[in-house]
C-alpha cells in the first residue's frame, strides 16, 4: 500500500546563481510585487506550509494569506483563513514571540526529533502542538502525521535544509522555481539546495508544466509525476 501523505508542493525564489538569500542581516527581495501575489493565491489553495526553523529565526515570516478576498473565500469554504503552520527544529531554538506562533488564528506544528519532544515542548508547548516524528526524524513521519490531521496539500517555502530534506526523501510533487533577474555571488549565502542524493538527476528529470514571465521574474513550473497541485495557476 502506497503511505499516505499529503500532496508537496514545493517553493522557492532564486537568483540566477541559485542562491535564496544573501548575507545581509536585512531580507533580500527575490521576487515582485506580482509575484508575491502569485505566491499568495498557492498559499491560499494549500491546508499547511512548512519552513525551516532557520527560516523563522532569518525572516519571521508571517505566512498569512494577505489577499481580504481570498481569505473569504476560504472561510466560506470552511477552511481557517490562512492554512496551518508547520516547523522543523532540533534544538527547538525558536522565539515563541515569532510571528510564526503569534499572528493569525490557525494551527502550529512543530516536528522534532523523539528525543527533543521534551526539551522542544517546555519552549514551545505554549504556542504551538509539539509532536516526536522519529530518532532522527523521519520526513515520511511528518507527512502521515499531517496526513492524520487532514492536511491535503502542503506548501515547502524553504530555506534550503527544507528544501534539501523533502527533494533527498523523494516526497516532492511539484516545484514552483521563481529566478530573479540578478546575481547574488557569495559562496557564504543560503543555497536551494544542499549537497545530496536527488531521485529527480539527470537520469530522471522532471516535467515542466510551465514558464511564465512575471515582470522582471520567470517562474518555472515542474511536475515531479503526476498531476498537478492547483491546475488553475
Ligand atoms: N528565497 C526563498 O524562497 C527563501 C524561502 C525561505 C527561506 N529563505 C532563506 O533561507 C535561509 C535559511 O535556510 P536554511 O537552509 O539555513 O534553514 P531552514 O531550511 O529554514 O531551517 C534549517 C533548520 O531546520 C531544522 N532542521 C533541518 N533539518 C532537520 C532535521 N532533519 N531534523 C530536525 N530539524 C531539522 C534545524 O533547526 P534547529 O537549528 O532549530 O535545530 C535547522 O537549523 C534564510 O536565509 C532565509 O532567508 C529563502
Amino acid at each position: 500500500m502506497s503511505e499516505q501523505r499529503p500532496r508537496v508542493l514545493l517553493s522557492v525564489a532564486s537568483s540566477l546563481d541559485g542562491y535564496i538569500d544573501d548575507t545581509a542581516r536585512r531580507r533580500l527581495i527575490l521576487s515582485n510585487q506580482q509575484d508575491l501575489d502569485r505566491v499568495d493565491e498557492v498559499r491560499a489553495s494549500v491546508d499547511a506550509i512548512l519552513v525551516g526553523a532557520s527560516t523563522i529565526r532569518a525572516d519571521d515570516p508571517r505566512l498569512l494569506v494577505r489577499s481580504a478576498e481570498l481569505r473569504r473565500r476560504r472561510v466560506a469554504a470552511g477552511s481557517p483563513a490562512s492554512p496551518a503552520r508547520v516547523t522543523v527544529t532540533r534544538t527547538g531554538e525558536v522565539d515563541p514571540a515569532a510571528q510564526f506562533f503569534t499572528e493569525g488564528d490557525t494551527a502550529r506544528l512543530v516536528y522534532t526529533d523523539d528525543g527533543a519532544v521534551a526539551a522542544v515542548r517546555s519552549r514551545l508547548g505554549a504556542v504551538a502542538t509539539v509532536i516526536g516524528a522519529g530518532d532522527p526524524l523521519d520526513v515520511h513521519r511528518l507527512l502521515a502525521d499531517l496526513a492524520g490531521r487532514g492536511i491535503g496539500t502542503l506548501m515547502v517555502e524553504g530555506g534550503g535544509a527544507m528544501h534539501t530534506l523533502f527533494l533527498t526523501a523523494g516526497v516532492v510533487d511539484e516545484l514552483h522555481l521563481v529566478y530573479a533577474p540578478f546575481f547574488v555571488g557569495d559562496a557564504e549565502a543560503p543555497r536551494f539546495v544542499h549537497p545530496g542524493t536527488f531521485p529527480q538527476d539527470a537520469a530522471h528529470r522532471m516535467t515542466l508544466a510551465e514558464a511564465r514571465p512575471i515582470g522582471d521574474v520567470v517562474l518555472l513550473r515542474y511536475l515531479v509525476e503526476g498531476p498537478p497541485v492547483e491546475d488553475a495557476l
